[in-house]
């Protein structure tokens, strides 16, 4: 490689952005917990040949497979641990797990919303070492796709839509450990009049009805990006499973799952409005009661789950302890009610452990009498104010769905 060539002039630029790296690795971990094994371990799995589109074992316990993904089953949850594992955690896949080594693993950072404008060729460059020697931070959030539940909007309100028929197991409660985008943004020079942020996946492009539409990308304004974005390395101390993203994903704290790119291995920061079908064509509501120009979503509604199987039988007159998790993007679940009659009478649960940003665990005693179907529900509000409706209006991408959700259960 010639001295003068563009990836030299970037390689410049990284010592530049890693300046002060001793002070900043004791920094990431004295704030960040102890991501050492991150650090000390890029352990890609350097062997591993993909077997199928997801890498991790899919415990029949534990999961739900949908082809290129796999849903976590609710009845699998311990009341008795606040975290996803993320040998449990679901995964969301538009083709396949890519297997990438972090010793060559490349943050590509580009446009001309930075300070020293750059095209893609010519890229700034953050190498996983770089990035593990920079200030990090942890955040517990919660990941979830934005159509989790959507089997529901069929089975509950007649009216199926398109996609993965999760129930309500695409989500989960993660510890990460990560750089703030905002430092890394910051470093290199922001201009003042940059607008948007593109985040693009190493993974195969999507392809879909005969249709190539690249990789998967999302573009997310620059005031996200440098309020809590984060580019994360590790999930719950360990680092990122390949499903989840290894060596790096991005992280969008309360925003819909897609927003979160896997396998990150570009920015592009522009002061111009950026697109991809992620946000035009997908991930948007659209239909009857939606107007064509809705905007892309981004925060996630207020949900809650039972941590139970649909069916589960339980013991008649014995008193048995209902468990779940309510969540939202916007803010702290304030207030979860239970009903076990089907919506008739509710009553308030006793709210658990939250942390960070993550979900509220909730608990409720029943002493069920008679025999025969009973219909649970859980219903969360949020200190925004948001409650979760009986119904939600139908969207074609069947995002979002927020209504209370019946669980029906047999009593014995
Ligand atoms: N990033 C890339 N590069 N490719 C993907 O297919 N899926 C997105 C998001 N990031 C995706 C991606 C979607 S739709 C979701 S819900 C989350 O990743 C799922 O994250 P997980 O698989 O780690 O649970």
């Amino acid at each position: 490689m010639s001295p003068d060539s563009p990836s030299s002039y970037a390689r410049r630029d990284v010592l530049r952005l890693g300046a002060g790296a001793a002070a900043a690795l004791v920094a990431a971990r004295a704030v960040g917990g102890s991501p050492a094994a991150a650090v000390t371990a890029p352990s890609a799995p350097a062997t591993a040949v993909p077997s199928g589109p997801i890498l991790k074992p899919l415990p029949t316990e534990w999961f739900t497979p949908f082809g290129t993904n796999a849903e976590m089953r609710w009845d699998s949850v311990d009341p008795r641990r606040y975290l996803t594992a993320p040998e449990r955690l679901f995964v969301r896949n538009h083709t396949s797990t890519p297997v990438i080594d972090a010793a060559t693993w490349e943050l590509r950072i580009h446009g001309d919303g930075l300070a020293d404008p750059r095209t893609a060729e010519r890229a700034h460059v953050l190498t996983y070492r770089d990035l593990l020697r920079l200030p990090a931070r942890t955040a517990t959030t919660v990941l979830e796709c934005t159509g989790n539940g959507r089997s529901f909007f069929a089975t509950q309100q007649g009216t199926p839509a398109s996609g993965t028929a999760w129930q309500l197991g695409a989500v989960g409660t993660v510890r990460w450990t990560g750089v703030p985008l905002s430092l890394v943004l910051r470093r290199l020079g922001l201009r003042r009049d940059a607008v948007d942020v593109q985040a693009t996946g190493l993974d195969a492009p999507y392809v879909s009805g005969g249709v190539d539409y690249g990789a998967v990308r999302r573009p997310f304004p620059v005031a996200k990006a440098v309020d809590d974005a984060l580019l994360v390395y590790a999930m719950n101390g360990r680092p990122l499973l390949p499903d989840h993203g290894f060596p790096v994903r991005l992280l969008l704290p309360g925003w819909i799952g897609i927003a979160s790119i896997k396998w990150l291995g570009e920015l592009e920061v522009s002061r111009s409005t950026l697109t991809s079908p992620w946000n035009t064509k997908w991930y948007r509501m659209t239909g009857p009661a939606y107007p064509a120009d809705a905007p892309p979503l981004t925060v996630t509604p207020v949900k809650s789950a039972f941590e139970l199987a649909r069916g589960a039988e339980i013991p008649a007159g014995r008193r048995t302890v209902l468990t779940g998790r309510s969540w939202s993007g916007a803010a702290p679940v304030r207030r979860v009610e239970v009903s076990t009659d089907g919506g008739e009478t509710w009553g308030a649960a006793r709210l658990g452990r939250r942390r960070g940003e993550g979900w509220t665990q909730w608990s409720y005693p029943w002493r069920p009498r008679g025999s025969g179907e009973h219909v649970l529900l859980a219903r969360a509000t949020d200190a925004a104010g948001r409650t979760q409706p009986d119904e939600v209006p139908f969207n074609d991408g069947g995002y979002f769905f927020s209504a209370v959700v019946r669980h029906p259960v047999a009593v014995a």
